[in-house]
């Protein structure tokens, strides 16, 4: 599939060939751990690579296939690989990026989940973290640039506050230093910021939150395009030969840089990380993300619509004490949005709530139509206490740095009426404030 088509052709289409599927028209769930192989000699060109084909499961599947194919295209990338979440896609690629030793420098605005990792596993495999002095200024990441540094990780938009960094300046202070910039794009998608276009190497995703989109499945993926270049010495996993990627048929191994020029990070995590650790991303959850991908962007306009009216009713309510989300009153995240987010900022920012904890607690529990609890980019509309929850793995001091006050509430807004949300925030506010 060429991809000259838009992108709305794209995510219908892009990635499948019905005539390669007994010409089905929805993409066919592979429900089977492995395919035959054939002879002897096929099956030793398959596992040694001289020739691209399904093996077992949890290396490939076609139905996971399309889902990679159809979101590098959405990327412009070269490929991408499917991965059973998004923390797999996390973690995979930080393991790629610096095993054997080396530092991934990051700032606090991270999802929990992701930077109680950075801190809980990573430094005992190895692998330690530098945190910049200021997220919001690029300078700050040179500064904190060291030897064995090997990539820069941030989040497009942050969780929970909608933050922008200046990807672009990142991304030449990485490339300055000979190291990738990966950029976790989840929630943007690939509809609203395509971090490639201003210098990202790696792109991120949770595809369990807005490109799944209904809150039903689990799923991450890894896209990259090609152009950082892996042979400059600073990532000897892409240069060593591999036994097993031997050529034929002289035996030689040959090198992941040798044989996948094109997808030389995607590749290495299949061959090495999926391989060995699993994770994959079942064939039946694959179907369900591609399910989310055909409506992205059509749910991502309306929740885009409903999250900009929600925001100028709480900008508006005495008891919100600040709201941030770019296109908020003196918020300054707002020229960095119109340059890398112009079809809107997403659909998840927060608010501060002005009461005391009691009448907080009375607000969490008196939604109709928000639920609470902890997942983001649904169908439905959601509330959280991110201090409590999302962020509670941060200690009090690196909630304060990463901009998250105990009064936080975090609002992932979904595909309902938008003045019924505001009619349910608004009736939560009352019964919260309710004297006596
Ligand atoms: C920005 C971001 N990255 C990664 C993850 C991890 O994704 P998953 O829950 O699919 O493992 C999350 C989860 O909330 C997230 O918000």
């Amino acid at each position: 599939m060429t991809s000259n088509y838009a992108f709305d052709t794209l995510k219908i289409r892009a990635g499948y060939n019905s005539e390669e599927h007994n010409y089905a028209v929805a993409v066919p769930i592979y429900q089977t751990v492995s395919f035959d192989l054939g002879d002897p000699d096929r099956a030793e060109r398959l596992t040694t690579a001289n020739e691209l084909g399904h093996v077992y499961s949890r290396i490939s599947n076609p139905t996971v296939e399309v889902l990679e194919n159809r979101i590098a295209a959405l990327d412009g990338g070269t490929g991408a690989i499917a991965l059973a979440s998004g923390m797999a896609a996390v973690s995979y690629t930080l393991l790629n990026l610096a095993e054997g030793g080396g530092r991934i420098l990051t700032t606090p605005r991270l999802y929990g989940g992701t930077f109680d990792s950075l801190k809980q596993i990573f430094p005992g495999l190895g692998i330690n973290i530098d945190l910049v002095e200021d997220s919001d200024e690029p300078e700050s990441f040179r500064q904190a640039m060291k030897e064995d540094t090997k990539g820069i990780l941030i989040e497009s938009i942050s969780n929970p506050n909608a933050t922008i960094p200046d990807i672009e300046a990142i991304a030449k202070i990485a490339h300055d230093n000979n190291v990738p910039l990966i950029v976790d794009n989840t929630f943007a998608t690939p509809y609203l910021l395509n971090p490639f276009r201003f210098g990202a190497d790696i792109i991120i995703y949770s595809a369990t939150k807005t490109i799944g989109g209904h809150g039903t499945t689990l799923g991450g993926l890894i896209v990259e395009n090609e152009k950082f270049n892996w042979a400059n010495g600073k990532f000897p996993q892409f240069e060593s030969p591999v036994y097993l990627l031997k050529e034929l048929p002289t035996g030689r191994s040959r090198t992941v840089l040798e044989v996948f020029p094109k997808v030389p990070f995607t590749a290495r995590v299949r061959l090495t990380y999926l391989s060995y650790l699993g994770a994959l991303l079942s064939p039946f959850d694959a179907f369900l993300i591609l399910q989310g991908l055909e409506t992205l962007s059509e749910r991502v306009t309306k929740q885009v619509a409903s999250t900009e009216k929600i925001v100028r009713y709480l900008e508006n309510n005495e008891k919100v004490s600040w709201v941030s989300y770019p296109s908020a009153h003196d918020n300054k995240y707002r020229d960095l949005a119109a340059k890398y987010l112009s079809r809107g900022a997403g659909s998840i920012f927060s608010f501060g709530f002005k009461g005391d904890e009691q009448q907080l607690k009375k607000f969490l529990t008196s939604f109709n139509l928000f639920s609470y609890h902890a997942n983001v980019g649904d169908a439905r509309s959601l509330v959280i206490n991110s201090p409590k929850v999302t962020h509670a793995e941060m200690n009090a001091q690196e909630q304060l740095a990463a901009g998250i006050p105990p009064e936080t509430i975090r609002l992932s807004i979904g595909l309902e009426d938008a003045n019924d949300l505001i009619a349910d925030l608004e009736q939560a506010f009352a019964k919260a404030f309710a004297q006596g």
